[in-house]
């Protein structure tokens, strides 16, 4: 062994101990020294097998009927107390109230914390962590509880296997402010800087939610950030919210990774980590696939009886509207003068009005017209198309 492989072995001898018994303390960032593809070696739940985000390829997805709507409890009962805005040095975290929670899963979680990750506004175009069908959106939205029905706290539960129930939603931009995000945004510049936080008035969460809480996909992950336990069952919903270009700009531009004593200040951006590999884990939808191919035999009998009723509902009401257009047409005749054989003067007079639509009767119809004609009394007033004018 020469000289320098010696001088390796030796420095990988002592950096490395050095390195793990630091784990606690070290400060992991996006891209650099401690970035995302150095995590594993300081924590190795990183190097998991699963883990997350994810890419959602939808096609590949499997619909599971048993998955109900997800339901926030308490999300709007925010109460006057109010909540905590904090910059961590990764993102900008707001604590939330223990009596807020989630139901519609196999157990009862209590809300801790939500979070959000994006971009830099960049040619990369990236932002958010979880993707669909390879697709990023501009942002997301972490909202993070625990199993409070087995574990006592949020430490307790995080390193175990369905710890954590984390609501992931995919935030794009669009041209309308979306008021319920302000609620954070307009806070942001009192917490510039890492491990500064501020007070801001509660407010109702579940307005930074969908509306539609029941299509989503389910799988089990982790957390996207060091230490990556692997203990998080992912709801990632499939309607993404709307904020203003300039309600991403404030997200990606206001806070700073750095502290306020530290000289060289670092703009907190691109806090998203790539998607890792799924590792023959199935990712679970509450809805059928886009192509409907995914039906059960019980669905496509619903539809087709769906179906049928429709067309014989269809039936009816066509039905009904051609009887409708027929007793109008014969009230109307009462009041209608027709001339076929010669052209009258308001012919004459109107002649760039589109020309009548010719019509074909049977002859009893003709007669009772004639009748009709013989009642009227006036002459003046001829309407060609009484079935526009009901
Ligand atoms: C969480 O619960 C565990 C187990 O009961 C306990 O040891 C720990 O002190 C608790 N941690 C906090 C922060 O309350
Ligand atoms: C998550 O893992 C548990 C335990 O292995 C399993 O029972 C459950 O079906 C998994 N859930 C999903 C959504 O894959």
């Amino acid at each position: 062994m020469d000289i320098s492989g010696l001088s390796l072995l030796l420095t990988l001898f002592i950096l490395r101990p050095a390195a793990k018994a630091s784990a606690e303390e070290i400060t992991w960032t996006y891209s650099g020294l401690v970035g995302q593809s150095e995590w594993s070696e300081y924590f190795p739940e990183c190097g998991g097998t699963a883990q997350s985000p994810v890419d959602v390829i939808t096609t590949q997805t499997k619909y599971d009927s048993s998955l109900i709507p997800v339901t926030p409890l308490g999300y709007s009962q925010h109460g006057n107390k109010p909540f905590t805005l904090y910059n961590n040095g990764h993102t900008a975290v707001i604590e939330l109230p223990e009596w807020m929670g989630l139901g519609g899963l196999p157990w009862l979680f209590t809300a801790v914390q939500m979070h959000l990750h994006w971009g830099s506004g960049g040619p990369s175009h990236g932002g958010s962590e979880h993707t669909i069908n390879g697709l990023s959106a501009d942002a997301e939205l972490h909202v993070v509880h625990y199993n409070s029905e087995l574990y006592p706290n949020m430490s307790a539960a995080m390193t175990q296997r369905n710890g954590l129930a984390v609501l992931g939603i995919l935030i794009v931009t669009g041209e309308e402010t979306n008021p319920g995000f302000n609620n954070i945004l307009n806070y942001l510049s009192r917490i510039r800087h890492a491990k500064q936080s501020a007070f801001i008035p509660a407010f109702d969460v579940q307005t930074l939610l969908p509306k539609d809480l029941g299509r989503y996909y389910r799988y089990n992950g982790s957390l996207t950030t060091p230490p990556c336990y692997q203990s998080v069952m992912w709801t990632l919903f499939n309607e993404r919210v709307q904020i203003s270009k300039a309600q991403l700009l404030k997200m990606e531009t206001l806070l700073y990774s750095s502290t306020a004593e530290e000289p060289d200040r670092m703009l907190l951006q691109d806090n998203y980590r790539a998607t890792q590999p799924l590792n023959h884990r199935v990712i679970f939808a509450s809805f059928s696939a886009e192509s409907g191919k995914e039906l059960s035999p019980g669905e496509v009998t619903a539809i087709v009886i769906g179906v049928m009723c429709g067309c014989v509902g269809l039936a009816v009401i066509v039905r009904f509207i051609v009887k409708t257009i027929r007793f109008f047409r014969l009230l109307h005749l009462e009041t209608v003068v027709v001339n076929n054989s010669s052209t009258s003067s308001w012919d004459i007079l109107h002649n760039n009005r589109p020309a009548p639509m010719p019509r074909t009767k049977k002859p009893e119809e003709d007669e009772k017209k004639q009748d009709m004609v013989m009642n009227s009394t006036s002459d003046g007033e001829i309407k060609d198309k009484p079935e526009t004018d009901p």
